[in-house]
């Protein structure tokens, strides 16, 4: 099976086959300007991420060390053993005048609109799967990317102009060029498939592949439960003509300065607790694609409204509301 077919045939699986169809909401943690996975150390990084799952976020996450799940005292994930993090690029709406305003993330229309933002992840499988190691992590997507023949090299990265909160026809690799009347859905898919050796790479990328047809390469013969996650993003309050520039182009930008959006990128650091991800993998368990129901009893749940309060204050201060002259970090628009 291709992983791109992944979501719709879990979601027709028989009872009793070997798949799971894990989904759960994880709100805001924190909008900060570090990347422990790309620039370990540096604070400020380069550009601005909006991040969500457990508090021990940091400017630096060393793997052979940290141990998320002792470190953290909440998540801002329903599951209570899940301390990994998501993160992703903010976006930005550039005004006519050349200014920014951020734009904020939101609750996910199919079941999680009382989350604070965030994004709303998956774990999916079909056939028996390994968890990831204690220390593993993976970036998709490059930022540096800006055209469609580049996008396509990885068409698990797209975006959706929601007509309403449910929509979920039609993607594109791109930010869609209209208005979209409820928002527009970012959704980042990691590869499946694991070398089974390293917990990373230098490029974040190369310990682990996509499957061909439906099996693994044998370079990356592990197969790991597919990551993805959903974003909505809240550009409501942009949709006004008068706003949006005079010969009709799109507005978006990315907080790397992409104003295409091929440069869309994810990045992951698992921390769940013991084998709780294991646990869950192998209980088959099988989320509502439609609504807040986890169904997954071999995991602890809290609610949404308890996600909600899991926050951090960002290490970088700066000051990111209203209209602002420049992307933080000075980020040039290219
Ligand atoms: C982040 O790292 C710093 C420096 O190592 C440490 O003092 C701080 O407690 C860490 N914060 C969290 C939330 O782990
Ligand atoms: C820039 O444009 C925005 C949106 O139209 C407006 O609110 C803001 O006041 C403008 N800023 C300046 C300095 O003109
Ligand atoms: C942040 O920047 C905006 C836009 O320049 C300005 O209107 C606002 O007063 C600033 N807020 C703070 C707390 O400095």
């Amino acid at each position: 099976m291709h992983w791109r077919d992944l979501v719709l045939a879990a979601a027709a699986v028989a009872p009793g086959v070997n798949a799971a169809q894990l989904r759960f909401s994880c709100a805001q943690l924190v909008v900060d300007r570090i990347d422990p996975l790309v620039n370990p150390g540096q604070a400020p990084s380069p550009h601005l991420h909006q991040v969500v799952g457990g508090n021990a976020f940091n400017v630096t996450m060393d793997h052979s060390a940290h141990d998320m799940a002792s470190t953290a005292t909440c998540t801002s994930c329903m599951p209570l053993e899940d301390f990994s993090n998501y993160w992703t690029a903010v976006l930005f709406f550039r005004a006519r005048n050349g200014t920014f305003k951020r734009v904020s993330t939101y609750g996910n229309g199919l079941g999680y609109t009382q989350s604070n933002g965030g994004q709303t992840v998956y774990y999916l499988s079909s056939g028996k799967v390994q968890a990831f190691k204690p220390g593993f992590r993976m970036t998709v997507g490059n930022p540096a990317f800006r055209t469609q023949a580049q996008a396509k090299q990885n068409p698990s990265l797209q975006f959706t102009c929601l007509a309403t909160s449910s929509t979920r026809s039609g993607y594109r690799f791109d930010f869609p060029t209209g208005q979209c009347q409820a928002g527009i859905m970012v959704t980042v898919r990691f590869p499946t498939c694991w070398d089974g050796q390293n917990l990373d790479s230098p490029d974040h990328q190369s310990h682990v592949a996509y499957p061909s047809g439906s099996k693994c390469p044998s370079t990356h013969p592990v197969t790991i439960p597919q990551v993805f996650y959903e974003t909505y993003w809240n550009t409501q309050p942009f949709n006004d003509k008068s706003l949006w520039p005079a010969d009709g182009s799109q507005p978006f930008v990315w907080s790397f300065g992409d104003p295409t959006g091929y440069g869309n990128h994810g990045d992951y650091v698992f921390g769940w607790k013991g084998d709780a991800l294991q646990r869950a993998m192998d209980a088959n368990c099988q989320s509502d694609l439609f609504s807040d129901k986890v169904n997954c009893p071999t995991l602890k749940l809290q609610t949404i409204a308890d996600t909600n309060k899991c926050t951090m204050s960002p290490k970088i201060k700066e000051n990111l509301s209203g209209w602002l002259t420049e992307l933080p970090g000075a980020m040039k628009v290219a």
